[in-house]
């Protein structure tokens, strides 16, 4: 790729790696057949306790250094074994030899006869910060910023893992999509390797260790350092851990990488390059070919090939790996992915050596152009689209860290149907779910490696092992990762201390940025800038340039110096808004404008703390959707935003993060953290689904309080005008103005009753929406948001629990104490209501409602059917009951 001087960059496509049991017949058409590679999931049955034995011959801490320092590198101890687990994504001038020996050969955990039936038993993923209790406020070890809940320490999980004889002569890999953190993992009493950055997935090869035909053991061992995040990380193996088997001859750990050119509705070229390993004694002559088919819903090959490679041919050395670029070949009338038709292929791969297959390798992909133009903004396939995006944390509120198919679904759901578009992936790598469902959902995903790189943020954070891994790290995303068509950006960080270190910072930049070109060269790199400067050498080492708030932030809005300053590069807002309220409140009076800086009275009822949610309060960096819309709609060049944050999360509970205050969670999210939306979702909405007929008023109307007071009344809409009435009368019609994002009656008195408003559009009708004073509370509603779920015991259903008057009405304050019962074949699993200051621990059934909803999460138990019976019940209101049906 051409790295300065261009107008705008041209991103062509890409895709995945998984594997098959399938095999093409002459005509292309797939058949089932004993495929050479097995990938099996190992998340059931582990056994799990926390802490080291009481004796430990070694030290098993992994070394950190300070300031990103670590020299030197170290040679002996748990890291000399752990480094070179990462040779093959180091360059070969930094390769590290594995000691003699075997470490932590003494410890009583890691041996096979250990008797570990006193453990705890459970399945992966497993996340044992969020079983908590929460610390309270003002004891040690009690930190708002990670969620008050105890992620941190040490944890042991074993595992026995029956290997058949016919195993012999195969290759056997341990594959961790993620655990937290500085993993160390022992197989039948050996130390085999480990990885520290908690959010990277990696490989082991258990080959040389382990005994076919017999019982293996697994041991693994977790130290989660406290002060190590911004935000909660979890704790424990809390992503989807695998034993992948092939022959001595296979495609490698993410071994394929497609990439298309010329492409357009009628065609499109595509180039596979794959890398085969050869783990024989003797050199390999193999014949790679591939063929096309489209993808089903799941991501799976379906009907007959419709596009095959010619052979290509490669001679591996023993023991080594060679990357074959494979011919070329053309697909008639393509059926493009973009967000807005996902339409997916799977590539494939045959290996075959002295004509047997050793391997069949499967990749799925999309076809699309993606590019970004410094004055255009961005385009996909040729059609202009703004990146209407959001940044996330990883944490799945109640659910924790422990990655769920199903939860991140539901994420992206709720995202999608506010027009959302966009994911970055703050600020790290992320589950490689969470990239499936993008790719099938149509989410473009800024793709992050890092929060810090040399300079720390917290005391214990990533700079310790910036110094040894970033190289690893990085390129590990990258290759993981280059396949999905929803992927889009590469972020190398996220408000690095770097950006204002001038050329020493900027050097870091470019180190980092080649690792990543080198690994995928179609994609531009970019970092979230909150304080590089326009015209800074750190801005200039990008390829992109993203702006944390500073971009419209007033008085001096930055977007402007930026784009002079770099006129051949794409700009956008990579963080931006950082809006703080809490579902269902609000405070008064209420701020003009496009809002203030939270604090001083404004916006925080600090007695409760909870943000207003009139959408109008923010930190002192940060900015409102209203000034953010503003900023953008000036700027026609301004490539679109990552709002922070779409759900909120675990942890940075700003503005009442303190030590004595109680709260556990953001306030920042446009979705409560239980998943419902607050009223800032319909401001987006609105802006982001301009043909999507609706309104949305607020604040809720129970103010017994307020009678006779000044109570404003705000609308949001897709539409260009409203008439709002006020018990039937009308309190005027009025226009959204140009740069306005809201239309505000700040003068409504309060009487009870019902207020409605009446949104037009082109002089059309287009939407109402109305809100009524309620009674008091009578009963109790239930609302699954699927009624039947798979009984594979991962599969959810999200119930919705709603207080309600006699007449069924939603009443807007209740915190009514709500109990749930489960019965049947299906267990609770968590409940939750939003309420950032709730330190009931999220395994409870008892669940205080938090302004009139709560919200509780309910599996079945693995291989049982039938109907799974949930029951609400609070003193004084009438019960209900909903059932989920499993298969
Ligand atoms: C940003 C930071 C995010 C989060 C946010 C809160 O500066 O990148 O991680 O802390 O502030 O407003």
């Amino acid at each position: 790729m051409k790295r300065s001087g261009r107008s705008a960059i041209d991103f062509s496509p890409l895709l995945v790696a998984a594997c098959v049991t399938m095999a093409l017949t002459q005509t292309g058409a797939l058949m089932a057949i004993d495929s050479p590679r097995e990938r099996i999931s190992i998340d059931d049955d582990w056994r799990f306790t926390k802490g080291d034995p009481p004796t430990l011959a070694e030290n098993l801490d992994y070394p950190r250094g300070r300031r990103g320092k670590m020299t030197p590198v170290p040679t002996t101890g748990i890291a000399a074994w752990i480094l070179p687990v990462g040779n093959a994504l180091n360059d070969a001038d930094h390769q590290f030899a594995r000691p003699a020996g075997n470490y932590g050969a003494a410890i009583s955990f890691v041996q096979t006869d250990f008797d570990d039936s006193g453990w705890r038993q459970l399945d992966l993923p497993h996340d044992f910060g969020i079983e908590g209790p929460f610390i309270p406020p003002g004891k040690a070890d009690s930190d708002g910023a990670t969620g008050r809940l105890p992620y941190f320490g040490i944890a042991w999980y074993r595992k026995h893992l029956a290997i058949p004889n016919s195993d012999k002569g195969r290759q056997v890999y341990l594959d961790v999509d993620g655990s937290m953190a500085y993993t160390a993992v022992w197989l039948n009493g050996t130390l085999v390797g480990g990885w520290p950055y908690g959010y990277s997935s990696f490989r082991l090869d258990l080959t040389p260790y382990i005994k076919p035909g017999g019982d293996n053991v697994l041991a693994i061992r977790l130290d989660n350092p406290p002060n190590s995040s911004r935000w909660y990380p979890g704790g424990g193996i809390y992503r989807n851990v695998w034993l992948t088997k092939t022959a001595p001859v296979h495609v490698s750990q993410w071994g394929t990488y497609i990439t298309t050119s010329g492409v357009s509705p009628t065609s499109a070229t595509l180039k596979l390059q794959v890398s085969v390993d050869n783990h024989a004694k003797a050199a390999a002559a193999v014949s790679l070919s591939t063929k096309i088919f489209a993808a089903d819903s799941e991501g799976k090959p379906k009907g007959a090939a419709i596009a095959t490679s010619g052979h290509d041919t490669a001679l591996i050395p023993a023991g080594g790996r060679a990357k074959v670029d494979c011919k070329g070949f053309t697909l008639v009338n393509p059926k493009l992915w973009s967000p807005k038709s996902p339409n997916r292929y799977v590539a494939v791969t045959t290996v075959t050596q002295n004509g047997n297959v050793v391997d069949l390798y499967e990749t799925p992909f999309g076809i699309r152009t993606v590019k970004f133009d410094p004055n255009e903004g961005l385009s996909i396939n040729g059609e202009r689209l703004k990146l209407n995006g959001v940044c996330d944390h990883h944490d799945l509120g109640a659910l924790g860290a422990a990655v769920n198919y199903r939860a991140l679904q539901r994420q992206l759901e709720i995202l999608h149907s506010m027009g959302c578009n966009a994911i970055r992936t703050s600020h790290n790598p992320p589950a490689p779910e969470l990239l499936e469902l993008a790719d099938r959902l149509g989410f473009m995903v800024m793709d992050e490696t890092f929060d810090t790189w040399r300079g720390s943020k917290r005391p214990n954070d990533y700079s310790g092992i910036f110094a040894t891994w970033h190289e690893q790290d990085t390129r590990m995303l990258v290759r993981r990762d280059r396949n999905h068509p929803s992927v889009v950006l590469w972020s190398i960080g996220n408000e690095i201390g770097e950006q204002g270190q001038g050329q020493d910072g900027a050097r870091v930049a470019i180190e980092l940025g080649k690792y990543v070109h080198e690994e995928d060269p179609t994609r531009p790199i970019t970092t979230a800038m909150n304080s590089a400067r326009a015209g800074s050498p750190f801005a200039a080492a990008m390829d992109v340039l993203g702006l944390n708030y500073q971009g419209s932030r007033l008085p001096n809005p930055q977007y402007g110096n930026f784009h002079q300053s770099f006129p051949d590069k794409f700009l956008y807002g990579s963080e931006t808004a950082s809006t703080i309220s809490s579902r269902g409140e609000y405070t008064f009076p209420v701020a003009n404008g496009y809002g203030v800086i939270s604090g001083r009275g404004a916006g925080q009822d600090n007695a409760n703390h909870q943000m207003s949610s009139y959408d109008l309060y923010f930190p002192s960096w940060a900015t409102s959707p209203d000034m953010e819309f503003a900023a953008q709609d000036r700027l026609a060049y301004v490539g679109g935003e990552f709002v922070w944050t779409g759900f909120d999360y675990l942890g940075e509970p700003t503005p009442w993060g303190g030590g004595k205050d109680p709260s556990r969670s953001s306030y920042f999210g446009i979705i409560d953290l239980a998943g419902f939306p607050k009223d800032r979702f319909y401001i987006y909405q609105a802006k982001w689904r301009p043909e999507f007929p609706m309104a949305h008023l607020l604040p809720h109307w129970n103010w017994p309080e307020r009678v006779g007071q000044v109570t404003p009344v705000h609308v949001y809409t897709s539409g260009d005008e409203a008439e709002l009435f006020l018990n039937g009368k009308s309190l005027g019609k009025k226009k959204k103005e140009k740069f306005q994002y809201r239309i505000r009656w700040d003068d409504v008195v309060y009487e009870p009753g019902e207020v409605k408003v009446v949104a037009y559009k082109d002089g059309k009708q287009w939407a109402t929406d109305s809100i009524k004073t309620t009674g008091p509370a009578t009963q109790l509603q239930l609302k699954p948001d699927r009624d039947v779920i798979a009984g594979d015991g991962h599969d959810l259903s999200f119930v919705t629990l709603t207080v309600a008057d006699k007449d069924g009405l939603m009443v807007p304050r209740s915190k009514s104490p709500i109990h749930f019962d489960v019965t049947g074949p299906g267990t609770l699993v968590a409940t939750d209501n939003g309420d950032a200051t709730d330190l009931n621990i999220f395994s409870s059934p008892d669940r205080r409602a938090f302004n009139g909803m709560a919200l509780a999460i309910v599996k079945a138990k693995r291989g049982q059917s039938g109907a799974i019976t949930i029951t609400a019940t609070s003193d004084g209101l009438t019960a209900t009951k909903t059932t989920v049906a499993t298969k």
